[in-house]
């Protein structure tokens, strides 16, 4: 363990309960204020409620067009973009045109078999993380020096999606850089939450969780360095996947490194109302790669799964410095592990390796390690940890031109996780080890039920006390495991909750398996408004 990371932990920790009981004495208890989110328009459209696969059969029998389709969510984020701002921009016109093409190919085909075979998500619209590059809209990924960037092609995964036939609406907000789990930028403002909003929907893949969780886009394409596609996904209820380290191209993504081990850390991946939509997503998205992941090999047969769990998230000592996990969050882990031991499952506590007990260390080490990703305020220079500093300061009486959380990212980086180097190299090594045993534990049949973050979405402004639970994600990014978040209904407050499902390396079709039968069995998305359908 390091003292001086500990130490701030610590702080943290205690802070937040100081300030949050000052909060409630000022504002009431937290629990009794009402949700600010019942001005969201009800679904009142049948195709908002329907899975990619369904609409693709709806789409093949010609039952369906692509431009119904695409209008429908046009109009759905048009009704609720007002309220959640995060879009950054759309492209409503250029894909009403690419839709008009999908049914003209659908209408002509000889072997309409044979066309969505090739191309498997012909004429579905798919919304796209900003940070992932779609060719000719904004770059700027929240930040006001890079505002007037544009994406000048197509980054990897967002290709192949798109040669898939998806058709892309827009581009979604992100943290500056990315660098946060709040998205919140000078450039753009806040996005919202769409279960209440005066919360945060999270990030880095913020837009991409308020529209699912709207229900107001069929699925986007996230990435994740640390929890970018997870936590917005436990904040918005909806599923995401981040797949096996390096198996998804993170090519033309900002931000980016030569790094090697950078693109085994950061993954793109699916986020989805639609757990039985996960599979095919991952499986465009991976591309050639897919192959390793064995997702058409027979079902992995649920009875035969080994479940592992740890509902307090890490144990002992190190437990104990973090947030405390919350107790709706267990309540609701634990409905889950009941029914899976109904169902027949193996279902054991964890003794989880003891490389868990510095996973603090182990996460913030190897985000400090990496080389060349760039920083908000330019490349590091001697003394530019005090200058950082006071940039934090700076940017919380609101005179930076950045975001206090980009910031303290920056700072963690360049004050090298607070540790000597040799530390440094130490914790590497221990992650190794980690990433072994734990590979070892979970095996082709074992799947990890474990946090996804410690609490459902903090109100605006408060993130930067809830990022220090981040090593609850990020170490599983470093340990280059599959992870699926599984929506699993509301807390006391309506907030959405769920938690994570982690497999050893490639073994992401165990991850997928377990939130399919989650899905089927406690319902999966709840929608933030009524659905009341007119047709
Ligand atoms: C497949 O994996 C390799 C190694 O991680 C990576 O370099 C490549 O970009 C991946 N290909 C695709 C299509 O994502
Ligand atoms: C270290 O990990 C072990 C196994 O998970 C746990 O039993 C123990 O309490 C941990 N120790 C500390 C100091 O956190
Ligand atoms: C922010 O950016 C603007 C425009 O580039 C510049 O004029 C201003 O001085 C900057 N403010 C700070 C605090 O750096």
């Amino acid at each position: 363990m390091e003292f001086l990371l500990r130490l701030l932990l610590i702080i943290v920790k205690f802070s937040t309960r100081i300030l949050n009981a000052v909060h409630n004495a000022i504002r009431g208890p937290q629990q009794q204020q009402k949700p600010e989110s019942s001005c969201l328009p009800a679904i009142t459209n049948r195709l908002l409620t329907l899975s990619a696969q369904e609409l693709r059969t709806q789409l093949r029998s010609r039952q369906l067009t692509a431009v119904e389709l695409v209008t429908v969510y046009i109009e759905r984020i048009k009704a609720v973009n007002s309220q959640l701002n995060a879009v950054v921009e759309d492209r409503f016109e250029a894909a009403l045109l690419e839709a008009a093409a999908v049914d003209k190919r659908i209408a002509a085909a000889g072997d309409v078999e044979q066309l969505f075979e090739r191309q498997p998500l012909l004429g579905l619209p798919v919304t796209v993380k900003e940070s992932c590059a779609l060719a000719g809209m904004s770059f700027a990924v929240g930040s006001l020096a890079r505002s007037k960037m544009r994406a000048d092609s197509d980054g990897a995964a967002v290709g192949r999606v798109r040669a898939a036939g998806a058709i892309p609406l827009l581009v979604s907000a992100t943290p500056e850089y990315c660098f946060s789990i709040d998205t919140d930028t000078l450039l753009n403002g806040r996005c919202r939450n769409p279960y209440d909003l005066k919360r945060t929907p999270g990030g880095s893949s913020g837009g991409e969780g308020a529209l699912n969780g709207a229900g107001a886009s069929l699925f986007g394409i996230g990435s994740d360095i640390g929890g970018s596609i997870r936590i917005p996904s436990l904040f918005c209820g909806v599923f995401g996947h981040k797949p096996t380290g390096g198996v998804v191209s993170v090519a033309g993504h900002f931000p980016n490194s030569d790094d090697a081990d950078f693109a085994n850390y950061l993954v793109l991946g699916p986020i989805t109302r639609f757990a039985v939509d996960l599979a095919l997503l991952l499986e465009v998205m991976a591309g050639e790669n897919a192959s390793q992941l064995h997702l058409h090999d027979p079902q992995p047969q649920l009875g035969k799964l080994r479940v592992l769990f740890s509902t307090a998230g890490f144990v002992g000592l190190n437990g104990r410095m973090h947030h405390t996990v919350d107790r709706d969050i267990k309540r609701r882990m634990r409905d889950a592990l009941s029914y899976l031991v109904s169902i027949g499952l193996q279902v054991k506590r964890a003794q989880l390796p003891a490389g868990f007990n510095n996973s603090m260390e182990i996460a913030m080490s190897s985000i400090a390690r990496l080389q060349q990703m760039p920083y908000a305020l330019g490349e590091p220079t001697k003394g530019s940890v005090c200058e950082t500093l006071v940039q934090v300061m700076r940017s919380l009486l609101k005179l930076s031109n950045h975001t206090t959380n980009a910031l303290i990212f920056d700072l963690l980086r360049r004050a090298k996780a607070f540790m000597p180097g040799q530390r440094l190299e130490y914790y590497q090594k221990e992650a190794q080890t980690l990433a072994v045993e734990l590979t070892q534990m979970l095996g082709e049949d074992g799947v990890l039920i474990f946090p996804t973050m410690h609490a459902a979405a903090p109100l605006h402004g408060w993130s930067s006390l809830q990022m220090w639970g981040v090593d609850l994600t990020l170490i599983f990014n470093v340990l280059g495991m599959p992870v699926t978040h599984v929506p699993m209904g509301r807390n006391r407050l309506g907030l959405p909750i769920g938690f994570s499902v982690i497999a050893a390396p490639f073994q992401d079709r165990l991850c997928l398996r377990i939130a399919v039968e989650m899905e089927r069995e406690f319902g999966g998305w709840r929608p933030p408004s009524p659905i009341t359908l007119s047709n």
